[in-house]
């Protein structure tokens, strides 16, 4: 199918960046979230991105404007796939909340449209299964952040078309990313991995091998990860993270038994840089948001 017009469901953090990378590959694109707050926040962040990209010599003015151009916001979940060829939705990681939205997706999106999901573990045949367009039903796993981060993971079930997984790829390419198939199952390839390297280092916090810097600095300094693991779950979200651990435990066994001071500070509101506070504290962000 020619995609013309890319619906993006959600606008959190993985939503915005999923819309950036859809405008820059010049697709029309509606993104809709129930909150106009957090619509206009995402608006704001994907003007921001689009200016850092610019001004560090990495995107086009021109290419900037006419990405933004093409960009339009909706709360109306209905009116956002109407038109479009192309659904991904980036909602949180609720299956209820999945089933509800590929349900519509199946009574009002166009004949022939693609329903894509960016869950970053849960199997996507759990919430296809409302649908009976299995065929053009497939994982779509982006990156954070998104305008950086070059994979998508395309993620089959036993039904989805070669067509969509063609489809898919050939969006991915114009988004400018690269991609890897992988047959469903509970993680994929890289949240699967990912999950037990953050929840190792949780344990090894936990029983005081080393502090969160020096563990983070081990992996920069000594693996070559770009970000240590603390460092990368509080841009994440260890509420994000510790969800995709329980997923993974329930369906994978112990290894991924979610470590309980990971627990301890998602009770405590310590959720990452979003609320100011995971590992690491974030003053600024507080600040900013106690002004808002
Ligand atoms: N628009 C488009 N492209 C841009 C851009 C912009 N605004 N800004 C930068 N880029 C491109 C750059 O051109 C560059 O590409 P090239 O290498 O081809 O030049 C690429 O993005 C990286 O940019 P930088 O080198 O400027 O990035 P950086 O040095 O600031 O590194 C980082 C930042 C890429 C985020 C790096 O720290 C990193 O890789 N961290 C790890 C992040 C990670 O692991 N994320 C995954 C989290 S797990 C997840 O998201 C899945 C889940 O389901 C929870």
């Amino acid at each position: 199918m020619d995609v013309k017009t890319i619906a993006v469901i959600g606008a959190g953090t993985m939503g915005r960046g999923i819309a950036y990378a859809a405008a820059i590959g010049g697709y029309k694109t509606v993104l809709e979230d129930v909150s106009r707050q957090v619509l206009e926040a995402s608006v704001a962040w994907i003007r921001q991105s689009f200016d850092e990209g610019v001004a560090r010599g990495k995107v086009e003015a021109g290419v900037r404007d006419r990405a933004l151009s093409l960009i339009s916001t909706t709360s109306n979940v209905e009116d956002a796939i109407r038109d479009a060829e192309l659904i991904i939705e980036a909602v949180p990681e609720e299956l209820g909340m999945k089933l509800e939205l590929f349900t519509i997706f199946e009574k009002v999106a166009k004949t022939g449209a693609i329903f894509a999901s960016n869950t970053s573990s849960l199997s996507i045949t759990d919430f296809t299964g409302v649908t009976v367009s299995g065929d053009r039903c497939i994982g779509m796993h982006f990156f954070n952040p998104v305008p950086k981060m070059k994979l998508i993971e395309l993620v089959r079930t036993p039904l989805t078309a070669d067509e969509t997984v063609a489809t898919c790829r050939e969006v991915a390419g114009r988004m400018g990313k690269e991609v890897v198939i992988v047959n469903e199952a509970p993680g994929f390839i890289t949240t699967r991995i990912n999950a037990l390297i953050g929840n190792e280092a949780f344990n090894m916090l936990e029983a005081g091998i080393a502090t969160p810097e020096d563990i983070d600095k081990a992996l920069k300094l000594g693996l070559n990860h770009p970000m240590g693991p603390f460092e990368l779950v509080d841009l994440v979200g260890l509420d994000v993270r510790l969800k995709i651990l329980e997923y993974l435990h329930s369906t994978l066994g112990e290894k991924y038994k979610p470590n309980s001071l990971l627990r301890q500070y998602v009770a405590e509101g310590r959720l990452g840089r979003k609320s100011g506070r995971g590992v690491y504290d974030y003053p600024q962000q507080k600040a900013a948001e106690k002004k808002a």
